[in-house]
């Protein structure tokens, strides 16, 4: 893969690894991609934590329900919220940070954490190796807070999984590109037989790819958000010093 365009054009997910370890450098330039990353009103509110150890890649793997690829990837890299930094330059001139308690914050730095995670996904691509994102972390997300030993104002959004492949992932298709962009102004023409079309197709692909367990679309997303899926966040955000009332 040369350009940055066909790295991402032909992302996908890997969930299968070996045990071969990530070269230091390629780790350096895979970081690197994020530390120079854009971030709102220049408050760098975002920290990367790696996990090499292996250990603590079982316990990881575990609070995100019992996900093997967690353990078997070399690195894990968990992107935190991190509005500590903030708090205490502000500290340092005598000043109260109170942005943390704002929906805005969370919105503003889980924008800042999805922008650094894409850089890091496409430069381990570009290094030659597989990703899969890990949302998983928030299913407990103090067991985290602890694993990690995260200070207050600070919150682990998402991590990722970073190793050699294994066994390669198929491509998993998505809804069609009229669903995605849209010209001046949304629309929801058609949505219904592109969604109907959609669960078919996905039906097939699971089929294709021997996966007798395979679900449509409207399945598989009904497995999650017919409930609150990860009810513990809120509780976690704001022990940690967040609100959710402003
Ligand atoms: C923020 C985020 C969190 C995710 N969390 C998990 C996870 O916990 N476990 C997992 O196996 N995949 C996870 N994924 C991967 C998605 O399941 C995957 O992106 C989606 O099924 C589409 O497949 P693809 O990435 O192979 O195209 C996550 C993806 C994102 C963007």
């Amino acid at each position: 893969m040369n350009s940055v365009f066909d790295v991402l054009t032909a992302h996908k997910s890997e969930r299968s690894f070996t045990e071969q370890p990530v070269d230091a450098a390629a780790l350096e330039r895979i970081v690197l991609s994020a530390y120079r990353a854009p971030t709102s009103v220049n408050s760098q509110q975002v920290s990367l934590v790696i996990t090499r150890n292996a250990q603590a890649r079982e316990k990881i793997a575990a609070i995100a329900g019992g996900q093997p690829w967690i353990a078997k990837a070399p690195i894990f890299i968990t992107f935190v919220l991190d509005m500590y930094k903030s708090r205490q330059a502000m500290a340092a001139i005598g000043r109260e940070q109170i942005a943390n308690q704002s929906i805005e914050s969370i919105v503003a730095g889980a924008t800042d954490v999805g922008i650094a995670l894409g850089s890091v996904m496409a430069a381990a691509r570009a290094e030659g190796l597989g990703i899969v994102p890990i949302g998983g972390i928030r299913r407990d997300s103090q067991a985290m807070i602890s694993l990690l030993n995260l200070p207050e104002q600070t919150f682990p959004v998402v991590g990722l999984a970073v190793g050699h492949v294994d066994v390669p992932a198929h491509a998993k298709p998505r809804l069609p590109l009229s669903t995605f962009v849209h010209d001046e102004q949304y629309h929801t023409e058609g949505l219904e037989e592109n969604i109907a079309a959609y669960n078919q197709e996905m039906v097939e692909h699971w089929q294709a790819i021997g996966r007798s367990d395979g679900e449509s679309w409207s399945e598989s997303v009904s497995g999650y958000y017919q409930k609150i899926y990860f009810p513990d966040v809120l509780s976690a955000l704001l022990k940690q010093g967040f609100g959710n009332d402003k």
